[in-house]
């Protein structure tokens, strides 16, 4: 098996870097090509309407580009557009769903909180998903507002995100949550600010290790693994804005990363 064509990997913005991380740390012999779609961040308070239209157009690049298996990065892109994506293109597409499942057979508490955008929590996808899991879990729901913006502006250490997620998670706190779910692809860079708020019994769950399992299982199982390489792969990274912010996200510097402006 030797399919060199590039795996494609989708977002909003830069969150779904989190799950690119997964994905080549899984499969380093891959090559990857990663859009940022920070100009129309955040998704999640768009219509559904928009959200297929933006992910088709993200869809139609990577295809331009020879991907040969798409990744959608983006809850809100996933929970609203996969199914259309994937009654029109022939190309497999893997998405990431907040992991639900794992949260609500985990807790002891028979309390979880899910934080995620409007555009996740309202689609069909995610609430029959959540009806499956949770009949005995008392699920406390938060809409993220805001904290993609402060993502994408490269606050996401600073006082502002605490004070924002200290807000938020007050209902959850109060619930007696002992896991809380991650329900956006860019959340993970929150991980550390979330540690300073969150008793230490709570834990954080998020998606992104599943992801790149499913993008390996697939790959196998369509023969599309790239096994044999005479030297790694150089990550391609492109935002239609000024890249700076994914580079920082990265940590770029030193490695053996493109990172481009890129109209799309
Ligand atoms: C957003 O763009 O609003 C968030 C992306 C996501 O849901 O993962």
């Amino acid at each position: 098996m030797k399919d060199s064509r590039p795996i494609g990997i989708f977002d909003s913005g830069v969150g779904g870097t989190s799950i690119w991380k997964e994905i080549h740390q899984l499969l380093p012999n891959e090559k990857t090509i990663y859009l940022s779609d920070s100009k129309n961040a955040p998704y999640g308070i768009k219509t559904q309407e928009e959200i297929i239209r933006l992910s088709i157009k993200n869809t139609e690049k990577l295809l331009e580009m020879d991907c040969k298996l798409i990744v959608v990065a983006c809850n809100t892109a996933t929970t609203n557009a996969i199914k259309v994506l994937r009654n029109s293109y022939k190309v497999p597409f893997i998405g990431i769903e907040p992991a639900i499942k794992p949260a609500a057979l985990k807790s002891h508490n028979k309390a979880i909180g899910i934080l995620a955008t409007r555009g996740t929590l309202t689609s069909e996808l995610f609430t029959q998903t959540s009806e499956i899991y949770t009949k005995d879990i008392n699920v406390i729901e938060v809409e993220g507002n805001g904290l993609v913006e402060l993502i994408e502006s490269g606050k996401k250490d600073s006082e502002e995100a605490i004070n924002l997620l200290q807000k938020l998670l007050e209902p959850m706190l109060r619930a007696g949550i002992d896991y809380l779910v991650l329900g956006c692809s860019h959340y993970p860079y929150l991980i550390p600010s979330l540690k300073k708020i969150l008793p230490e019994n709570v834990q954080i769950i998020d998606s992104g290790e599943a992801v790149a399992r499913q993008t390996r299982a697939v790959l196998k199982e369509k023969e599309l693994l790239q096994t044999e390489i005479p030297e790694k792969p150089q990550p391609e990274f492109y935002s239609n804005i000024d890249p700076s912010v994914l580079a920082d996200i990265l940590e770029a510097s030193g490695k053996n990363y493109m990172i481009k402006e890129k109209d799309f």
